[in-house]
């Protein structure tokens, strides 16, 4: 016993219980000096505790409002509930108002929010599709105007003003819009408008919840009357948070499932009714193949959000079950859209023949290209050097939320400890971890009580968090992870609705090279730097090019195409309504 060193055991322990405890004192009081808040473990005690489902508010005075938890999962947040009193609009529930519109972690447009309205935009279709100058002449439901402005929300924006018009005049879409422009926005508004109406007619019976809800007695088969299907977890529960704001004071109700969070109270969410149903595809079609929880028979827009990522092979055999409505769905009427920030010129093919002959193209800018708000620098380091490297960006820049992405999980876990152990608030998510550990990643990197997060490309495509102000590619997405869309996504985590950010990437020729001509096209089309170790990927004649943008090619009749920027749209003649677009559809209601 005498020569056995009793200090490897407590830190054989700390390996056991998951690290963290091998804190490097001296830098961790370099990072204090710095401003970066202190590094907090995870609180594994959570596991066990039970916490109850987040309620809706009862309506209470404004002056009385209570505090609002966060509800356990993502799944379970509180929803306006209709009541059968209640005659075409429900009256307003200040203290869910408060928790819907009030929170201090959503972004909110920035200064540069004028430029994206001078980005060029393309519309090409059989009609031409009328853009909308403001939500208010758009003709939209009176609610749904008012949750806009609740929302903060004060002019369209690109891809808003025209898909508003196309959904409203009963047309199919493929949407292409930068990474950050409001495209969730983009198919709510117009859909939940439409429906908003109309919902007592078409929607199935369901109980009167604000009366509780007893399981044995009163569940009811959900059909909702929208499908929104996202590629993963937590920008499902992001739609579905949009979905919430966008639906408050209608009888529609949102609900959404994905996987890894428990059934039961998915299922339990989907008995007390659903008009507007958001979800992964896994846990999607395990509903649907239970038709009397899930049927898809009433559904009268299916919308795929990042539509690229779901055309690819992998996705393949969901992709069609949920497209063809689980073959129950007959409606004649079923409008279909896709929407993405990257969109390929095979995927825009293979997206078409889901689509009608009368559907709507729009592109805001190049498809697969950046917009000019994120400077985007790129760092040499050797592979070795990287963590380094990636200790002394952090440390020499002002503390700020920061999202550090990785091609792999192990490097995940490990650059997080890395981090963690050298004082910095770290935190990281990947797909091996679990649903509790990924929300409450999440949650902690938005509340910024851990303003890092490092990565995988789990959470490259549709997160929106606010005042993402740093995004770092520890690892370029070389071809095999994703390459230049994958580029585009993740650098489009900062940013958004015309805020600015930087976006920061260490390259190396060894790993690195297969994604220099992509990457120092972009660089250029951006008008980036393009550092000197990049300067023989440039083209060879100086002139970028990039795959042919148009629709048209190969077709007997050609769609008309039409281009234009929203900033003109007052002023151009886009705004003189075009004889074969059916604008009066817009304000039938
Ligand atoms: N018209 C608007 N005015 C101000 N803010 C808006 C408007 N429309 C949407 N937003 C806000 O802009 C942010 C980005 O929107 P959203 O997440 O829909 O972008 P996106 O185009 O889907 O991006 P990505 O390609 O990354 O998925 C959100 O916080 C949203 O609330
Ligand atoms: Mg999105």
């Amino acid at each position: 016993m005498e020569t056995f060193d009793t200090s490897d055991m407590s830190n054989a322990l700390n390996d056991v219980s998951n690290r963290k405890t091998n804190m490097n004192a001296e830098a961790a009081a370099v990072a204090r000096e710095k401003g970066w808040v202190e590094p907090q473990g995870y609180d594994y005690s959570k596991y066990n505790a039970s916490v109850p489902q987040q309620k809706a508010p009862e309506s209470t005075e404004a002056t009385d409002l209570p505090n609002v938890e966060e509800p356990e999962w993502a799944a379970n947040a509180a929803k306006y509930e209709w009541s059968e009193e209640f005659g075409d609009v429900g009256p307003p529930n200040p203290a869910l108002e408060k928790m819907l519109f009030h929170n201090e972690f959503t972004n909110r447009a920035g200064l540069k929010f004028e430029t994206l309205r001078e980005i060029k935009v393309t519309a090409e279709s059989r009609e031409q599709p009328k853009p909308v100058k403001s939500f208010s002449d758009a003709g939209l439901h009176p609610i749904m105007l008012e949750n806009i402005r609740l929302c903060g929300y004060r002019t369209p924006t690109p891809i808003q003003a025209y898909s508003i018009p196309a959904v409203l005049t009963g047309h199919d879409l493929i949407a292409v819009a930068q990474t950050g422009s409001g495209k969730t926005a983009a198919f709510l508004i117009p859909v939940l408008s439409k429906l908003m109406g109309k919902a007592k007619k078409l929607a199935a019976p369901r109980p009167n919840v604000a009366n509780g809800f007893n399981p044995h007695v009163d569940a009811v088969r959900a059909e909702p009357l929208v499908l929104i299907v996202a590629p993963t977890r937590e920008l499902s529960t992001q739609i579905f948070d949009e979905a919430r704001r966008l639906c408050y004071r209608s009888m529609l109700r949102p609900c959404v499932v994905y996987g890894g969070a428990p059934v039961r109270e998915q299922r339990e969410e989907l008995q007390k009714g659903c008009d507007v149903l958001i979800g992964t595809p896994g846990r999607l079609l395990d509903f649907m193949d239970k038709p009397h929880i899930l049927s898809l028979q009433r559904v009268k827009y299916t919308i795929i959000d990042e539509a690229d990522e779901l055309l690819q092979s992998d996705w393949e055999t969901e992709f069609t079950k949920i497209m063809s409505g689980g073959d129950t769905n007959e409606d004649a009427d079923h409008r279909y859209m896709m929407f993405s920030a990257t969109f390929n010129k095979e995927c825009r093919e293979l997206a078409r023949k889901y689509l009608a002959d009368d559907h709507v193209r729009i592109r805001i800018g190049r498809a697969g290209s950046s917009h000019l708000n994120v400077e985007q620098q790129i760092i040499y380091s050797e592979e070795n050097k990287k963590k380094q490297c990636l200790y002394d960006l952090l440390i020499s820049m002002p503390p700020s939320r920061t999202l550090v992405f990785v091609n792999n999980k192990t490097q995940a876990d490990f650059l997080d400890d890395y981090l963690f152990n050298m004082g910095l608030p770290s935190t990281s998510i990947h797909s091996d971890r679990t649903q509790r550990e990924r929300e409450d990643a999440l949650r902690a990197f938005r509340t910024a009580k851990s303003p890092i997060l490092v990565a995988t490309g789990v959470s490259a495509r549709g997160l929106d968090i606010k005042n993402v102000m740093h995004v770092i590619n520890f690892d370029l997405p070389s071809r095999n992870y994703g390459g230049i869309d994958e580029y585009i996504h993740r650098i489009g985590r900062t940013a958004r609705i015309g805020n600015e950010g930087l976006a920061t990437s260490f390259y190396n020729h060894e790993k690195d090279s297969d994604i220099a001509p992509d990457l120092v096209k972009i660089l250029i089309e951006c008008k980036q730097n393009v550092p000197e170790f990049l300067e023989d990927a440039k083209p060879a004649d100086g002139v970028v090019t990039f795959d042919d943008d148009t629709d048209n090619e190969g077709e007997e009749q050609h769609d008309e195409s039409h281009e234009t920027t929203a900033a003109n749209i007052e002023s151009s003649a886009a705004a003189e309504e075009p004889a074969n677009w059916d604008a009066g559809a817009a304000a039938a209601w």
